[in-house]
């Protein structure tokens, strides 16, 4: 691999050091496009909101917002972002969880739609502020993601209302006098299977439907949250996005009409899908080790993009200027933890000093999840945009982090 859309990826690590994120505009821009014309096809009444979580760089924001995207926020300074970054106040939403008072009111001053991960959140919002319109999360009992680690709804999840305890919750906000409802789930990410989506809507269209039925009250929008799939490996196949409207949209439409509902907004709330594979870490191998087992140490560890380490993810990597996969490595990065490894069992070239490792699909999750740990700095980021490298983001310096220590 030599090149990230048109840069050559040896100018870009001499040009702004190692290791450093690479974001791929047109991958971006393309990801986008192909999701909203596939739900656009089936099902027009949709919003995409941007998972600002997934990465949250104010430019990487700004081009969402550009492709007149939506956002979907997690957290008070998520919400500062996107607003900074132009979003409208209209399609910005807030799902956080076990949302405090504080966060809570930040939320309802900036008076955007909010799906609230509990009752008892409802009932501290409503200390706060009554809200026109509250969308509760539902847990509707089945969640599946890529893997374990990303599997956000089910009995071992922390998130969202029991589907059994959805009644008592959309009761409490009606009887409160709320009179615009939505609906909420997020039950996992990384799913590349169009059937899973139909299934989970389905059961969450059911849910919502027999409430709403019992309470006379209709949902103005459904929202399915993100976990549309990427593949992470050359054997996985993509999602098809195409079906997967289709099914969902045919689930949608004939709910709507069982429940008779005007056919609520479908949002959408991807993150992975849209950036994920728009990403490069451009990392250095510092050095090679003969050990039990073949190591190769760069400088980008679990302080950098901390996936694998956290949940077994896996990325492929590959050696700038070397193309063959003949040896069989372990790679790690250089922090104190022996769970600091990016690939295990991985085939590389022979790989030398120096060489540039590129860790691919690293645009969601990579640098919004990075820490100082072993006190390493914050890599750059670098967008790629009409041919030409910006600068998006500085390297972190020693005096950036002095600057929050106090010694007195
Ligand atoms: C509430 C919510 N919405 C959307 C997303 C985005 O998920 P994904 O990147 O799988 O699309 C997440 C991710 O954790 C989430 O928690």
């Amino acid at each position: 691999m030599e090149k990230i859309g048109k840069i050559d990826i040896k100018y870009l690590a001499e040009n702004f050091g190692t290791p450093l994120y690479v974001y791929d505009y047109d991958i971006i821009k393309n990801n986008y496009q192909r999701l909203k014309s596939a739900f656009d096809k089936y099902y027009p009444k949709n919003t995409i909101h941007y998972s600002v979580k997934a990465n949250s760089n104010l430019n990487i924001l700004k081009v969402f917002k550009d492709l007149d995207c939506g956002a979907d926020c997690s957290s008070p300074f998520e919400l500062f972002l996107a607003d900074k970054a132009g979003f409208d106040k209209n399609k910005i939403l807030y799902t956080g969880n076990y949302e405090s008072i504080e966060d809570l009111k930040v939320a309802a001053n900036f008076n955007v739609k909010i799906n609230i991960d509990d009752i008892n959140s409802f009932k501290r919002l409503i200390k706060i502020k009554h809200p026109e319109i509250i969308s509760f999360r539902i847990n509707p009992g089945i969640g599946r993601g890529g893997f374990e680690g990303i599997v956000t709804a089910g009995s071992d999840a922390k998130f969202g209302v029991p589907y059994e305890q959805a009644f008592e919750a959309y009761k409490l906000a009606l009887d409160s006098g709320v009179k615009r409802f939505g609906i909420h789930m997020m039950t996992g990410s990384n799913n590349l299977e169009p059937y899973y989506f139909a299934e989970v809507v389905d059961k969450l269209l059911t849910i919502a439907g027999n409430i709403f039925t019992k309470l006379k009250i209709a949902p103005e929008y459904i929202d399915i949250g993100g976990g549309f799939g990427i593949p992470y490996d050359d054997d996985e196949e993509e999602l098809n996005i195409e079906e997967t409207a289709r099914l969902v949209s045919e689930v949608l439409i004939e709910k709507s009409k069982k429940y008779h509902f005007d056919e609520p907004e479908l949002k959408m709330e991807p993150g992975r899908y849209l950036i994920g594979n728009a990403g490069y870490l451009i990392s250095k191998v510092t050095g090679i080790k003969n050990s039990y087992k073949r190591f190769i140490g760069i400088d980008a560890g679990m302080n950098v993009l901390i996936r694998p380490a956290l949940y077994g993810a896996r990325h492929r990597i590959k050696i700038y200027g070397k193309n063959d996969r003949k040896n069989f490595y372990y790679v790690c990065g250089q922090i104190c933890e022996n769970s600091d490894i990016m690939a295990s069992h991985i085939y590389l070239p022979e790989v030398e000093e120096g060489d540039l490792a590129i860790i691919l699909d690293v645009g969601a999750y990579g640098f919004s999840m990075s820490s100082n740990y072993n006190n390493r700095l914050r890599p750059a980021e670098i967008l790629i945009k009409d041919e030409k490298a910006h600068l998006i983001r500085a390297r972190e310096t020693y005096e950036d982090i002095l600057r929050l220590m106090n010694l007195d």
